[in-house]
């Protein structure tokens, strides 16, 4: 078995991009799951708190998602943007249904990226301006345009970026980029957009994206006022607020399906999703009003778009988080997790930080408390130690010391629990 995961990693470098990083120095190859655990090609079976990077809302191998996709596959696989499809239909009339008043038109894609990419085009045809605002630390994803978005620069590694992207502090308060306290400060972090939008674009700058919660960025979660404040920040501008919830989206945050409504009360003008839409079946979506939906009109086409296995995927996704109420499980969990995090971090001066919402928690790593200086080294072997003690977790951040946790939104108690003790093995194994 052993000989198997080296020749693997021997086949990956022989016949995959360089670019493909995986985590840990000898990578995982993943070979089946059930429920919130996955096994490697040796037969080891871990906790997955990091989902396939936020996105395997169900865990592995849903008995109800794996029979829609396999009845589905049967019968009709693709038929391409040209046609209609029930599945997609089914799918946009739910989406219609739990999404924010007025918000009653979806645009299909596969990826987050592109979501993001409809979205801004959106943006620039409805308000005829091709400046946007982004935040610092913030991701989009991996296509020229978004890359273009990129708040931190290991992510803007493409040679040569797009023009006409303004960026405004991200509200990280652990590390506040205008040096004040919250509450103190009274958000002037959103308000600094107007400075932001007075100085570096064309006064009406078409939208602003924000993720709900920076999630590569590092789990960064800002204050509960600060999309009211941002909001209101922009309106003298017309400049459309597009909410990127490809992590935070579907209940992840614990207390609705979209955080940006239901953690902070704003709606906003577009919603982009993707990841945990369809239990891992590749998806995008792109929900906004009709006015802006039909102000681009095409022709436009995505081959993949509204494909059938995918939205049955998502539909049957978004029925099980409903009926098994797997967005109050988020939060229960959620908060024990952090609950638990912090207790830990009393006596381990590595954690600088524990932040986040329902599942969505971030973990900054720190040499030294006071003075908060970056700890990437230690968030390394923070993985390499939780896989040692058989879970899986992330990492992000502008300086790659937070570490992510994201599983499934099945977690349980015994789950959470098994969690803590490992985190706390592997924070001792640091010292
Ligand atoms: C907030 C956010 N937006 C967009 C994307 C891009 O999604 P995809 O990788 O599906 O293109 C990601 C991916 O991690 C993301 O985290």
């Amino acid at each position: 078995m052993k000989m198997m995961q080296k020749n693997n990693t021997e086949r990956a470098k022989r016949h995959l991009f360089a670019a493909q990083q995986t985590y840990y120095e000898q990578p995982l190859t993943l070979v089946d799951g059930n429920g919130s655990r996955v096994r490697d090609d040796e037969g080891n079976e871990y906790l997955d708190a990091f989902a396939g990077i936020c996105t395997n809302t169900l865990g592995y191998g849903d008995t109800e998602v794996a029979r829609a996709v396999a009845d589905q596959a049967s019968k009709l696989m693709h038929v391409s943007t040209l046609y209609l499809n029930e599945p997609m239909l089914d799918l946009a009339e739910t989406i219609a249904r739990i999404a924010p008043e007025g918000m009653s038109k979806s645009f299909f894609s596969n990826s987050g990226s592109e979501a993001n990419e409809m979205a801004t085009l959106i943006a620039r045809t409805s308000k005829k301006s091709v400046d946007l605002l982004s935040l610092d630390h913030a991701y989009h994803g991996r296509t020229a345009y978004t890359v273009a978005l990129a708040g931190q620069s290991q992510w803007r590694n493409f040679a040569t970026q797009m023009p006409h992207v303004a960026f405004v502090p991200n509200p990280y308060c652990y590390r506040c980029p205008l040096g004040m306290s919250y509450p103190s400060c009274e958000i002037a972090c959103a308000k600094y957009a107007k400075r932001v939008v007075d100085s570096q674009t064309d006064g009406a700058p078409a939208a602003m994206i924000a993720e709900t919660i920076s999630g590569v960025g590092g789990i960064i979660a800002p204050p509960p006022e600060y999309f009211k404040v941002l909001k209101e920040t922009l309106a003298p501008y017309g400049t459309l607020l597009i909410a990127d919830e490809v992590q935070a989206g579907w209940g992840r945050m614990g207390d609705g399906w979209f955080g940006i409504v239901s953690s902070y009360g704003v709606i906003p003008d577009i919603i982009t999703s993707a990841k945990g839409l369809a239990s891992g079946f590749p998806i995008g979506i792109t929900i906004t009003r009709p006015e802006l939906a039909d102000t681009f009109k095409g022709p436009h086409i995505n081959t993949f778009g509204g494909n059938p296995l995918a939205t049955r995927a998502a539909r049957v996704t978004l029925e099980v988080i409903e009926r098994r109420v797997l967005i109050a499980n988020c939060k229960r969990q959620g908060e024990a997790l952090i609950a638990g995090l912090r207790d830990l971090a009393t006596t381990y001066d590595a954690i600088g930080d524990v932040r986040g919402k329902g599942l969505m928690i971030g973990v900054e790593l720190v040499h030294d408390r006071k003075s908060k200086t970056i700890a990437p080294d230690l968030a390394t072997k923070m993985l390499e130690e939780m896989r040692k003690r058989k879970v899986l977790i992330g990492k992000g951040g502008r300086y790659g010391n937070v570490l992510r946790i994201q599983p499934p939104f099945i977690l349980d108690d015994a789950d959470a629990r098994e969690f803590l003790s490992a985190f706390k093995e592997s924070l001792a194994a640091l010292r």
